[in-house]
């Protein structure tokens, strides 16, 4: 078989030629003696127009064929000049594989984005849905060759842990022990030495701290993996499961972690750009009108960098406009974000300096006592897509915080032994792939860019 993509990058080799071709049908058209069938295969952006006749001996079936059933055609590949596709199959033979019914739920003509959620299995054989999977398959190729082009590691770091990375206590507990039946010690507590790993586990919320360790041994690593976070929020931008990228590096300060940020960026840009054209220039006409001039506009451009205390200076002059008011100190919301970026800025920004209260135990305290070394990268339309800091490298006063926040020296005696061994300044962040697929696309909700997402109340298949 020759799949339509081969046939539209070599066009020439397959011209006037006999080929064999198999795809799904998107359309039939029949009329007495002779009809059309519109098929798709999936490896190209486009679709291929058959022309067939009734001297094929399945010729009524052909014509009855219903929307997604699958066949293979023989035939010659023809230039048609005048028309819309450069060439069509003339058919000599189609071998119906498999027949679909007429109760296929999506006909051809335009669904809602919320329609094909309750499908999650059908929905990739929509255009929307082929150039959403593609490109994120594309920007996870482009991510791995942007840092393996920069020598730094992959490091698979693992699924289950048993330390809470973020400290924020969003974990989902993995258990083998039997919940309608707990175990308990003698002080009535469910008492894990009984279970699997003879104690609590979870879903890893990052896996910053396994490699962290890495980058004290090869200096440049990342990971890249499937994160779980048991937050409840129920918004366009959040999921159970999301997919993180997150790279270490040793040496490196928080201004040479923005600076990684913002050409990792900047690559992934350009890189889709010049491999996804047609999907872009469909999201461009579809789903986001504006998206290919400003995503040029930001591969060419330099983001905004801004302090904390900045942004909030800013921000507090249109607290009119906010459901949430912006002090220093409080976290910034969504709406805040999206404002910098859209409407302050008008660029993708970087945030730094934040309060130490509002972020997580290992980030480097800063001077001033009262912010730690962190930085947001946010962008137009999402807000925060990248979160990172310079790690504190001082042992006491990483030991001195985690004491402050109650978390378990033991639990962590991975983490701190690096303070011990060879310590180094060194930072690292996490880019929020599905924000990142969202970035590129267009897409508003995050539901539209996994393949079978996981939310609050959902996990379909
Ligand atoms: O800001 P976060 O929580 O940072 C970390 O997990 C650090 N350990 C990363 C690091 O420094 N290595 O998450 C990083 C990014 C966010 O900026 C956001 O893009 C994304 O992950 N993210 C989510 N994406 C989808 N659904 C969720 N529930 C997300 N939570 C965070
Ligand atoms: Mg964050």
């Amino acid at each position: 078989l020759v799949s339509i993509s081969d046939i539209f990058r070599n066009r020439e080799k397959y011209l006037e030629k006999e080929i064999s071709v198999g795809g799904w049908v998107r359309s039939v058209r029949a009329s007495k003696n002779f009809g059309f069938l519109v098929i798709s295969d999936g490896t190209y952006f486009e679709t291929l127009q058959i022309v067939y006749n009734d001297s094929m001996a399945n010729f009524s079936e052909i014509s009855k064929l219903n929307v997604s059933a699958c066949v293979i055609v023989k035939g010659v590949l023809t230039a048609t000049p005048q028309a819309k596709q450069p060439f069509e199959i003339q058919a000599t033979d189609i071998v119906i594989e498999g027949e679909s019914t007429s109760d296929y739920p999506l006909q051809k003509k335009r669904h809602t984005l919320e329609y094909l959620r309750t499908m999650t299995h059908l929905r990739p054989r929509t255009n929307t849905f082929q150039a959403v999977f593609r490109v994120r398959s594309i920007i996870a190729y482009a991510i791995h060759k942007f840092f393996q082009e920069r020598d730094f590691v992959y490091v698979h770091t693992p699924i289950i842990t048993s330390s809470d990375a973020e400290g924020a206590g969003e974990m989902f507990q993995v258990t083998t022990l039997d919940l309608e039946n707990l175990p308990k010690d003698k002080d009535g507590k469910v008492d894990y030495s009984k279970d699997f790993f003879g104690k609590k586990t979870s879903l890893t919320v990052s896996g910053q701290l396994n490699v962290e360790t890495y980058a004290m041994a090869f200096n440049n690593v990342y990971t890249f993996g499937p994160t779980f976070r048991a937050e409840n929020s129920n918004t366009t931008r959040h999921a159970a499961e999301f997919w993180m990228v997150e790279p270490e590096v040793a040496f490196a300060d928080l201004t040479d972690l923005m600076n990684l940020t913002e050409s990792m960026l900047k690559y992934i840009i350009n890189y889709v750009l010049e491999n996804a054209p047609k999907e872009m220039e469909f999201f461009n006409q579809f789903i986001d009108k504006g998206l290919l001039e400003r995503l040029k506009h930001v591969a060419s451009s330099e983001f905004a960098r801004v302090t904390y205390t900045e942004a909030v200076e800013e921000l507090i002059k249109h607290n009119d406009k906010f459901d949430y008011k912006v002090s220093w100190g409080c976290d910034l919301q969504t709406e805040h974000e999206r404002y910098l970026t859209e409407e302050i800025y008008k660029r993708p920004v970087f945030v730094t300096n934040y309060p130490k209260e509002i972020k997580a135990f290992y980030m480097k305290l800063n001077d001033d006592k009262k912010t730690v070394a962190a930085m947001d990268c946010l962008v137009p339309g999402i807000g925060e897509i990248v979160g990172g800091s310079q790690r504190e490298d001082s042992y006491e006063i990483l030991t001195n915080r985690m004491k402050e926040l109650g978390l378990k020296a033991e639990d962590y005696e991975f983490y701190t032994d690096l303070r011990k061994y060879g310590t180094v300044t060194h930072s690292g962040y996490g880019l929020g792939f599905e924000r990142c697929v969202m970035y590129l696309t267009g897409i508003s909700n995050i539901r539209d860019v996994l393949p079978f997402p996981r939310t609050v109340k959902n996990c379909e298949l």
